[in-house]
């Protein structure tokens, strides 16, 4: 490395982290129990050749020219969604993020989502904690059975995957949607004796339906008024994925009017707000974007941005590199800067 890269984090990174940063890099970060506020970011990035982003920090084009000498951006998540990737490449900033390290956390937290709303445990524990349980009966908190139940994973990647294997461990079948080759789906069917479907027949065939697809132009509103017109009567929808990969009137409507049976929610269209409408439904359970939040992977995923980071500055082209394609630009731009 011939440059001391300047670093701006915009939110803590573990101990570990920050200490193996610090050997090649001048670090600042945001550390307030807030997120950075858009203002804050503009001002903070201004010297930095380097920023360590959240998924709620938006990446946009103002963002990066406040920063003339930003050469990577280090995203905190696997969803990029909150990147300019078109501006990264106009200007030569290569982009990184945290793929494979949060797929089991993820799947878990979409599993225990499922678990929730199929056996109704958080209306359960409000029941008793409202003091209304007066005794055993048997039509009390009736919530659905797993297997043999159809599992509809819509976005059949690393994360939909491990979420078919927990299905399968419940006895579910497993349909999904999926973009490209059918070598995978060979060995889908070989593993998991899963099935890949069109969207349309995974919708009006799947007890559960769990979202696992990045956002982008062809995925935001994918699940819309339509789709949520002809799922199955009892029908619950999991969403991990990102919010706007579901239309979420279309969602409270659906909710509202007993289409859907159900809904476990970890992302919104717009985090941090949730509306009301949503908040009001009894059969939705609500965490606050939460997939990834164990203590190994928040590590796992903080060390592989960082790691990333400094392969890159070390002229080695990062396996998680978002956009390959800026790399020769962005090698360009290092000489040119150390050569300053
Ligand atoms: C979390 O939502 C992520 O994209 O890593």
């Amino acid at each position: 490395m011939d440059q001391l890269i300047k670093v701006f984090a915009t939110g803590p990174l573990p101990k570990q982290v920050k200490e193996k940063l610090a050997r090649f890099a001048d670090l600042k970060s945001w550390e307030e129990p807030t997120e950075i506020s858009e203002e804050h970011l503009l001002e903070q990035i201004k010297d930095r050749t380097a920023v360590i982003c959240l998924l709620g920090d938006k990446m946009s084009a103002e963002v990066m020219d406040a920063a003339p000498e930003l050469k990577l951006i280090a995203n905190v998540a696997v969803g990029f969604d909150n990147v300019d990737l078109v501006h990264a490449k106009k200007r030569g900033i290569l982009v990184v993020n945290t793929p494979g390290v949060l797929d089991n956390a993820t799947a878990d937290l979409a599993f225990a989502l499922l678990l929730a709303c199929a056996r109704r445990i958080v209306e359960a524990d409000q029941y008793v904690r409202n003091h209304e349980w007066q005794g055993w009966r048997t039509d009390l908190l009736l919530g659905s059975e797993l297997s043999g139940k159809t599992l509809g994973i819509v976005g059949m990647g690393r994360i939909g995957e491990a979420m078919a294997r927990r299905g399968l461990g419940f006895g579910m079948k497993i349909i999904y949607t999926r973009k490209g080759n059918e070598e995978k789906d060979h060995r889908l069917t070989r593993e998991l004796s899963a099935r890949r479907v069109s969207l349309p027949e995974l919708i009006s065939s799947s007890d559960f339906i769990s979202i696992h697809s990045p956002l982008n132009h062809e995925t935001r509103h994918l699940i819309g008024k339509v789709e949520l017109s002809r799922v199955k009567k009892h029908c619950i929808l999991i969403n991990t994925a990102r919010g706007a990969v579901v239309d979420q009137k279309a969602l409270i409507a659906a909710l509202q009017d007993g289409k859907l049976a159900g809904a476990g929610l970890d992302v919104f269209e717009d985090e941090p707000k949730v509306p009301d409408e949503l908040i009001a439904l009894k059969n939705v359970v609500i965490v606050p974007h939460i997939g990834s939040a164990t203590s190994e992977t928040r590590t796992a995923m903080a060390n592989l941005a960082m790691e990333g980071l400094l392969t890159a500055f070390s002229e080695r082209l990062p396996e998680n590199t978002v956009n390959k394609d800026v790399w020769p630009l962005f090698l360009e731009r290092l000489k040119v800067g150390a050569s300053r």
